[in-house]
């Protein structure tokens, strides 16, 4: 009976969400993609265009990553047996951490199921100190970006940390945070400034730089110093003449740099990059890497080989071709008169429609002409927002972003 109870309380949950229009369980089942050059995503037999993906350079879909990971899996197994330090690691594992540190220029790498655990396993042992008698201290001063993604919300979280350990600054506002890092200096031994790198919904990237300013001219103030932590699970591969992502983007340097093998390189994983002794201290104190299995051996090789691409002729070639397709999408947007929400220079070009319904409406509509978009409404974008997140793709050709255009511009008309 009490289960029952507990059964009912579920379902009336549930319907609060529906009611609410932010239900995320009713997905679109895709049964295929086409073959095509901008390839389409197959859904109850018909064909739809792609503009709600992270995979920004069209790895997901190439050749050379499915061969190796059909080859690797004929080697090592289609699963990993148990988690590394009891299974033992497998060679790509490593030969994984050893490029992806090479590649952001840091000294180490650790690799994790997903980019989610990434944070999960970083940000938590970082604060506060996983063992019992751990030297990490907790007079420590968690400071965020207001817009940060969820997997860093709910990792700082996981600490527990008293109220007056956290402070969140206004998006991308480095007034407000100097402010916050000064007024603490002395106050605490230590300061963890997180932050993602580039902000999903609207395609803004972070002011690293500045914020690698503010903590060379702070550090001095905290005994043990300031960390920066970035997520840059959609700048990596993308931004950057490399594809290193933010770090590139605003040329400078952070301390810690989490990314993931699931958007750019189009494979799955997340990952760590820092100096040796970080990755040392975490590969001893992250829960996510230690009790969790880590990626595939089919995944790693994959992965592997997006690296090598990304740095390729062919990489560059496709992020070439990528700014092209932004710039275009930039150019035609101005000239139909379509607003966006922000003056992105990333794939993800937000078109603003600022009614969260109306937001849907169109995003239905879109649907039923044969295109894939996102409804994006708060809280994930501040009130008055709402917008369609148009996600461009190194494999969209002009005429599919001409279609998807025409076709927002006459539905848009009927908005008029
Ligand atoms: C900023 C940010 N961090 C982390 C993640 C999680 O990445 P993964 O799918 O590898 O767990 C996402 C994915 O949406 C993201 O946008």
């Amino acid at each position: 009976m009490s289960t029952d109870n507990f059964l009912d309380l579920l379902k009336k949950e549930i319907e609060t969400i529906d009611r609410s229009h932010t239900s995320k369980r009713k997905e679109k089942v895709i049964d295929g993609f086409t073959s095509e050059k901008t390839p389409r995503a197959v859904i109850a037999g018909r064909k739809y265009f792609i503009f709600n993906s992270n995979d920004y350079l069209g790895l997901r879909f190439n050749k050379r990553l499915k061969e190796k990971e059909k080859k690797a899996s004929e080697k090592y197994g289609t699963g990993p047996g148990a988690v590394r330090f009891i299974s033992g690691t497998i060679a790509l594992h490593q030969q994984l951490e050893e490029k992806i540190a090479k590649f952001h220029q840091k000294e180490a790498g650790m690799i994790f199921s997903s980019a989610f655990a990434a944070n999960q396993g970083v940000i938590f042992p970082l604060l506060v100190g996983q063992r019992k008698n751990t030297l990490i201290n907790d007079k420590v001063l968690v400071v965020s970006d207001e817009l940060n993604h969820r997997s860093i919300i709910d990792a700082i979280r996981l600490a527990k940390l008293p109220k007056e350990n956290k402070v969140i600054f206004k998006h991308l506002n480095m007034v407000d945070l100097e402010t916050i890092i000064k007024n603490a200096s002395f106050k605490f031994d230590r300061v963890l400034i997180i932050t993602d790198g580039v902000f999903s919904m609207l395609g803004e990237v972070q002011d690293l730089k500045t914020i690698r300013q503010i903590k060379d001219k702070y550090d001095k103030n905290f005994k043990n110093g300031i960390l920066i932590i970035v997520d840059d699970a959609h700048g990596v591969g993308v931004l950057g003449e490399k594809g290193r992502g933010a770090e590139e983007f605003c040329q400078t340097e952070v301390d810690v740099l989490v990314g993931t093998f699931g958007k750019a390189f189009g494979t799955d994983g997340g990952y760590v990059v820092s100096k040796k002794t970080i990755i040392d201290y975490l590969k001893e104190s992250a829960a996510t890497y230690i009790y969790s299995n880590n990626l595939t051996a089919g995944t790693a090789a994959a992965s592997l080989e997006a690296l090598k691409i990304a740095q390729e002729k062919e990489g560059k070639r496709m992020r070439q071709k990528l700014k092209e397709n932004i710039l275009y999408f930039k150019k035609q947007a101005k000239k139909f008169n379509i607003p966006l929400a922000a003056d992105s220079y990333h794939p993800v070009q937000p078109v603003l429609i600022a009614n969260a319904e109306k937001t849907r409406t169109i995003v239905r509509k879109l649907f039923q002409k044969g295109f894939l978009t996102t409804a994006i409404s708060y809280p994930v974008v501040p009130q008055g927002k709402d917008e369609i997140r148009i996600q461009l793709c190194a494999n969209h050709s002009q005429k599919a972003i001409d279609l998807l255009l025409k076709n927002l511009v006459n539905i848009l008309k009927i908005f008029a």
